[in-house]
Parts: C-alpha cells; structure tokens; sequence
C-alpha cells in the first residue's frame, strides 16, 4: 500500500455536505440508535443524527478511501508515512497470526510467568516505563488486580525522584523484579530511573543486579548493552506504536501481577473488535459512527474537548490511556501533504470516574458556556457483592446523562422553586441559576461485565475510532513529532542546570533567570 496524499478536507464537497448535515441533524428524545460490537453495546440517542447525516458521513469516508485504508492499517501496510512504517498493532492479537515472531514472543513471555510463578519469584514487581510503556499496564492492573494480587507491583514513570522513592519504600531487593519497558529504550526517565534501582539492589548486597531486571523493547541490543539478561528481553517491534503496545510483551508486568489469562482475554476481546471493524457496514460500525460523531463534535460544533466518564472505580487508569492514545494520535494541525489543516481537530481528552466527576466538575459539564461531548462508559453488571451500590451506580449515569441531553427550562426551575415556597420574586430571580442549557452531546458505552476481554474490545473500539479520524482529518494518527522537540530542549536546559559555565544559550529572559537560578552549584539556598 503506497501512501497517497489527501486532498485538503475542507476542499472536499462531500466535507461541505457533511457539515451541512451536522447542522440540521438533531438528537431525537423519542428513539434510540444503540449498535453492538464485541459484546459491547453503543448508545448514540444522545448524539445528533439523521439519515441525511449518516448518508453524506459514509459519503465522506469513500472520498477519504476508507475501505483501502482500513485495509492498509489491519493488513501491515505503511500507515505511518513521516516514520515510514506500518502501524500494525492488530497483528499482535490477530487469532490467525501463524506462528510467529509475534507468538514465539508472547509465549516467551508467558514461560517467563509460569516459571516465576512455579517458584514464587518475584514477590514485588517495580514496573518502570512512560506513556505507552506505562498507561496501559497501569489500566489492566488496576482493572483486573485491584483485589487480588500476591505480588507488590508498583509503577515508576516519573523522573522525579520521589516516584522511585516511593516505589521501592518497604519493598524487599532480593525478590524484586525491575521490569523495564522502553520501545526506544532511548527514554530519560525510564533509564534514569532503572538505573536507580539497580543502585539500590546493589546497595542491598545483591551481587548481580542485572538477574532482577527485565526489558519489553524494540532495541534488545541496547537492554543487552545496559545489562538486562538476554533471556529475559522480551521484543517489540518499531511498526507497533508506544501508545498501542499494550497488545505486545509491555504487558508482562499484567501477566505477573495478575495473570497470563488476563492478557490472553484482553487480546481476543480487541481481536473481536477488529473483525466488527473490518467487517460491519458502516453505518452499524461502532468504530465508524463514534469516529463521525466526534469530528461532528469537535470540527463542526466546535467543542474544544472530550469528556471521558468511567463510572466504574477500576477504569481511573482508563482516562489518562485514552488521553494518550487520542491526543498524542490527533494533536496535530498539519495534514499528510504537510499542508494546514483549516478545521478544528483532536479534541483535548479529558475525565475521570463517576461518580467522582460528579462531585468535581460536573457543574461546568451542564452549566458553562460551552461543556463538552461526554462518553459515558458502564458495565451493566458488578463484581462485588453489593447490588444497592452497582443500581445507584447505574441511576447517577443514566440521570447525569439525561440532565445533560435534556436539561431543565427556565420554567421547569421556576415551578421547581415556586414548589418549595420561595417567595414569587426569589423565584423568579432564583429559577434562573438553576436552569440547564441541555443538548450536551454523549455517547454510553455499555460492557456487560469488565472482564479483559470487554476491556480489550473497548480500548480496541477507540484506537480504530482515532484511525478513522485521522483519515477523514487527513492527519498521521502514528507519528508524535510534537514530543521530540521538548526532550531536545530539556537536553541543553540539564546541561546548563548542572554544569554551569555562566555562559547560557539565548533563552528568553524567563527561562534564562530560572535557569541561573537553578544552576548547580549557583543554586540559591531559598
Ligand atoms: O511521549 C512520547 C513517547 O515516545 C510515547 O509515544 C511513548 O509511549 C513514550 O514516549 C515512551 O517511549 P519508550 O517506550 O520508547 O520509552
């Protein structure tokens, strides 16, 4: 698959038509539109719909080549033209991958677990890695492990030294495993950080450090060179994204501190997923319609952002991974052909669980200016053991949900207070903080259960979604040259804060001042 420059998308008629279509659809109260991918079930009733509009987004898709596309993406074409790779991280779950590196990888893997298992090694798990070496081991954890782990598992991302500090506190060095994932095992935090904690091994009077470190990379060389035991690098490969490697051995850590089965359920609950998207029409494709809601959201109404509302306590982990995923895919404003792209795109993610949020920023969710389209995720069923909970858990999602699409009239407020005695002038004056706008877009997400692989299909269903909005868009949702520029930047800055010369780059006045201020030796007591 060669990579063809898009058009500019606003240059498209069927992008004009699309536009046109947003504008006049509406959300309708008295029908649903709930599709079903996975075993997971999608309710856009609280979007803006019509027929119009469902036509003239599927126009659109054609004219961006979906079809050839998603071909390209699920077959390991080259996806990722800036990097000139392939963007083939459905391979890593792909039932029918013939035995191959990737099998012969993840059966490493799983050797490496049952042995450890067997003996009962490794009683504290210290997983150091960023962003896609991070997040989704943090997710499936905290998802699957939060109440039931033989093992300690900390996470170190953090080049702040009290994220270590706090990491290795309590913990026993000679049954400790240091699990190192770095697809570029290039990153400062992480080798700063394993190096700190084969420090303290040694410090501990262990005599070979390097037998408690493990490595997930795509640079088994370099985690040989540092010193990891070859037998216990585990590969990654450069055409599967930091931030879509969670399918690939950067979860060995679930594996430990859970289990092999964990993972194995995550894999075939997103290989689920990728059949619903290779093969459902489009207008029934979960992946699709959330893809075209959100470009509607986002470039046609103008929202800024994307609230994501778990309301399950094991899904925190699941807002920053999604943040992640979306916003390190489209935070971009340049298209393939390197030109501007001169309509809004990915959207700022943003959430936390309910019914947390509710007590933290759901008042500007219903009352400001403007919300924010809200993705509202929710198993139907619990795995504790008291219902009255899970019910109240599910009426406070359905009943913010509703408040939101509905809102409440001036008039509904005002009877609201006249009903509790207010006086005819306070509740004329009062109705009018109490009234909502409504019509803040959202979509319910329903897993039966959180089980790993309702969990493989859900985070499965956002990476296709973000690959569908890039190819409308026009954007490479797999490269993150935005990131690159800033470690370049911290490089100079750590060399002035620790070996000053008095002499310091042309900075800004800002940044020169604090720089003095911070040099080593300089730095000021205060
Ligand atoms: O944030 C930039 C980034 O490259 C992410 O894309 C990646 O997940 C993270 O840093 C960690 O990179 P690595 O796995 O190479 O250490």
């Amino acid at each position: 698959m060669t990579f063809s420059a898009p058009a500019p998308l606003t240059s498209l008629p069927e992008w004009q038509d699309f536009c046109q279509a947003c504008h006049t659809a509406q959300p309708d109260e008295s029908s649903t539109r709930i599709l079903t991918a996975a075993g997971l079930h999608a309710d856009f009733s609280g979007q803006r719909y019509s027929s119009a509009w469902s036509e003239a987004s599927i126009r659109l898709l054609e004219a961006r080549g979906f079809s050839a596309q998603r071909d390209a993406l699920l077959h390991g074409g080259v996806c990722n033209p800036t990097e000139q790779r392939a963007a083939w991280h459905t391979a890593l779950r792909s039932p029918s991958a013939p035995k191959s590196a990737i099998t012969v990888e993840r059966e490493r893997m799983n050797a490496f677990v049952r042995d450890a298992d067997a003996a009962r090694r490794w009683r504290h798990i210290v997983h150091i890695g960023i962003g896609g070496s991070d997040w989704g081991v943090r997710l499936s954890v905290s998802a699957f492990g939060y109440n039931k782990l033989w093992r300690t598992v900390r996470f170190v991302a953090n080049i702040d030294g009290h994220a270590m500090e706090g990491a290795l506190a309590d913990l026993n060095p000679h049954d400790t495993l240091f699990v190192v994932a770095s697809k570029s095992f290039t990153t400062v935090e992480t080798l700063e950080n394993a190096a700190r904690g084969r420090e303290w091994l040694a410090a501990a009077g262990i005599k070979d450090p390097s037998q408690h470190f493990a490595a997930i990379t795509a640079r088994p060389d370099a985690a040989q060179r540092w010193g990891v035991p070859e037998g216990q690098i585990f590969r990654l490969w450069d055409w599967v994204g930091g931030r879509f490697s969670l399918w690939s051995a950067v979860s060995l850590t679930t594996a430990l501190a859970v289990s092999s089965d964990v993972v194995a359920g995550m894999l075939t609950g997103a290989a689920a997923m990728d059949t619903h998207f290779s093969e459902a029409p489009l207008a029934q494709n979960v992946p699709v319609q959330m893809a075209m809601v959100g470009i509607m959201n986002r470039s046609v109404l103008g929202f800024g952002s994307l609230n994501i509302a778990p309301y399950d306590f094991r899904l925190g982990n699941l807002v920053p991974y999604l943040q992640q995923l979306d916003m390190e895919s489209l935070g971009k404003s340049v298209d393939l052909n390197g030109d501007p792209i001169t309509v809004p795109t990915g959207p700022a993610v943003w959430g936390m669980p309910g019914t947390d949020a509710q007590h933290t920023f759901f008042q500007w969710l219903h009352q400001s200016s403007e919300g924010a389209p809200v993705d509202f995720i929710v198993c139907q069923h619990a795995d504790h053991k008291w219902p009255s909970h899970h019910d109240t858990l599910l009426a406070h999602c359905l009943a913010q949900r509703e408040a939101m699409l509905r809102g409440k009239s001036y008039e509904q407020a005002l009877a609201e207070c006249q009903r509790e005695g207010l006086s005819e002038e306070r509740a004329r004056w009062l109705a009018h903080h109490r009234v909502h706008q409504g019509g803040r877009p959202n979509t319910l997400i329903v897993l039966p259960r959180l089980t790993p692989y309702s969990l493989g299909a859900l985070l499965a269903l956002y990476e296709h979604k973000i690959f569908t909005q890039g190819l409308v868009w026009g954007i490479n949702p797999f490269d993150q040259w935005g990131v690159e520029y800033g470690k370049v930047l911290a490089a100079g800055i750590l060399q002035e804060i620790q070996h000053p010369t008095g002499v310091i780059a042309e900075h800004d006045a800002s940044t020169n001042y604090w720089v003095n201020r911070f040099a080593r030796p300089l730095r000021s007591a205060d």
